[in-house]
């Protein structure tokens, strides 16, 4: 008999606090130790970027595979993650797709084609580990190429899963990339990892994994059609079966403002009052006029189209002819950084912009706005709506993927509801949307109500921690078959 915990390996180029341009980050930081605790044996894999050495140190080699020295280290949450090192793809200066001027690296596809290979070693007979997970778990297009050596190549394979947390980035590659990663030449198919004349790293996760999952039910269903679908849509449609969308939660020991020590003041449901601190303090910290009555937007993000960035700019005048403030704070692309400095010029005093990745500024702006924009064309999931619920600042958003999903919609005239949601993603759906937000802020009592039914909405990791376990088990059954070692 044996009863030993499943083992899961999770594959991914981003995990908190360690490297993070993203939601993604975030999950692969906070979902391992929340299945931890539902009893599963869970390790994460990532590469081991130079950036990571301030991190870990000189973590341990404990083996090699294709060429690369595998660490064993900690996060800090006492998960273990074991990290590719393969110098001449990650050791250099930069972030873990592009150079500091934004361009990606042109070798990406030899980066996360050996970061995927390796993985999928260490979850198959080959391993040199003696840790051999029962279960691949691969996140995003990054780690897409593992299902695909699993199940063409490798003896005694794990099964695996492949979480989609952005269908629109999708690895694409030219053809002769089949040939450089040695891959078998028959994947190069339609049935396969073949996406219009080129090779697709995420479709040969979708193809080849025997789950697949997404970060939310509406994301789930929006990507099977051909709006949301990046040209996937048909094989996502086809394995709709194997597709569960399942909504992410939020680390409540990074992200809760009546423990964050990165706020300047800490607050909670009871507590209400001491949120205004906050307030203050970021007007001061963005240059804004200090008033405590000025409604303060703000948005906090990848400036980019995805993000409805542009539809932000188009209310802004309007925004602030009705008294409000907005910050925003974020990076990408720079077009958009440019509109939001214009806007800042246009308005001092009343728009303050900071381009950049600050985590720290990321948790002043939750704690010390009112209100939060999230204006996505789509998305996945989202977190940052989950946090402003947290920290008491409604948000006022697109009703797609998994804001739909986390945002309970106050109707108009109404108080009943944890933000403000509108369904066209244009500047006058947004603006409708940031009115009847006002509106409901001018009245305290209505308002209050809003940012208390937000603070206490459950975005624990612990019920979806729950819905992977059980998908785990689906794909081992009897858990006396597992492998030994
Ligand atoms: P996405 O993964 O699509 O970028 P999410 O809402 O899921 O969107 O997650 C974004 C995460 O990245 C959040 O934790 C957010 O606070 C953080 N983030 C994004 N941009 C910045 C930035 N410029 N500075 C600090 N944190 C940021
Ligand atoms: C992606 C999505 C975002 C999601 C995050 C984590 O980056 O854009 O919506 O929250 O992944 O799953």
């Amino acid at each position: 008999m044996n009863d030993r915990p499943l083992r899961i390996l999770f594959v991914a180029s981003e995990c908190a606090p360690w490297v993070k341009t993203g939601g993604l980050a975030d999950v692969v930081a906070a979902l391992p130790p929340a299945l931890a605790a539902a009893g599963l044996d869970v390790r994460v894999c990532l590469p081991y970027y130079r950036s990571l050495r301030a991190e870990v140190g000189e973590a341990p080699p404990v083996a090699t595979v294709v060429g690369a020295l595998v660490r064993k280290a900690r996060l800090p949450s006492g998960i273990i993650a074991y990290l590719i090192d393969a110098p001449w793809l990650f050791g250099r200066d930069g972030g873990p797709y592009q150079d500091a001027d934004g361009r990606d690296w042109p070798d990406n596809a030899q980066r996360f084609g050996l970061f995927a290979h390796a993985a999928a070693i260490l979850a198959s007979g080959e391993t040199p580990l003696l840790w051999r997970p029962d279960i691949f778990h691969g996140h995003d297009w990054q780690a897409g190429l593992g299902p695909l050596w699993l199940k063409t190549s490798l003896p005694k394979a794990a099964p695996s899963v492949m979480t989609i947390h952005n269908l629109a980035f999708q690895g694409l590659f030219p053809a002769e990339t089949v040939e450089a990663l040695r891959l078998p030449p028959e994947v190069f198919a339609v049935e396969g990892a073949e996406f219009y004349g080129r090779l697709s790293f995420l479709k040969a996760g979708l193809h080849y994994a025997d789950i697949l999952t997404t970060v939310s039910p509406t994301y789930a269903q929006e990507i099977q059609g051909e709006a949301w679908g990046c040209g996937l849509h048909g094989l996502l449609t086809r394995r709709r079966d194997e597709l569960t969308g399942i909504v992410n939660g939020i680390d409540d020991r990074v992200w809760n403002p009546a423990t964050d020590p990165l706020i300047p003041s800490r607050y909670d449901r009871d507590r209400l009052a001491a949120k205004a601190a906050n307030k203050e303090a970021l007007q001061r910290r963005f240059d804004l006029v200090v008033d405590p009555s000025r409604p303060l937007f703000a948005m906090v993000g990848r400036l980019t189209w995805q993000k409805g960035i542009d539809l932000i700019a188009e209310v802004a005048d309007r925004l602030v002819s009705a008294g409000g403030q907005l910050v925003v704070l974020g990076t990408g692309e720079r077009g958009l950084e440019d509109t939001l400095r214009a806007l800042t010029q246009r308005h001092r005093g009343a728009v303050s912009v900071r381009i950049g990745f600050d985590e720290a500024l990321a948790h002043e702006i939750e704690a010390g706005a009112d209100i939060f924009l999230m204006p996505s064309r789509f998305e996945p999931c989202g977190l940052n709506q989950m946090y402003s619920q947290r920290y008491g600042t409604p948000p006022v958003a697109h009703a797609t993927g998994g804001l739909a999903d986390t945002i309970d919609g106050v109707g108009e005239g109404g108080c009943e509801g944890s933000g403000f949601l509108f369904k066209e993603a244009t500047g006058a759906g947004l603006w409708e949307a940031i009115e009847r937000a006002l509106d409901a802020y001018r009245t305290p009592v209505c308002w209050q109500r809003v940012m208390e039914t937000g603070m206490r909405k459950d975005f624990s990791w612990a019920a979806s921690a729950a819905r992977y376990r059980a998908l785990y088990h689906s794909l081992i059954p009897d858990g006396n078959q597992r492998a030994l070692t």
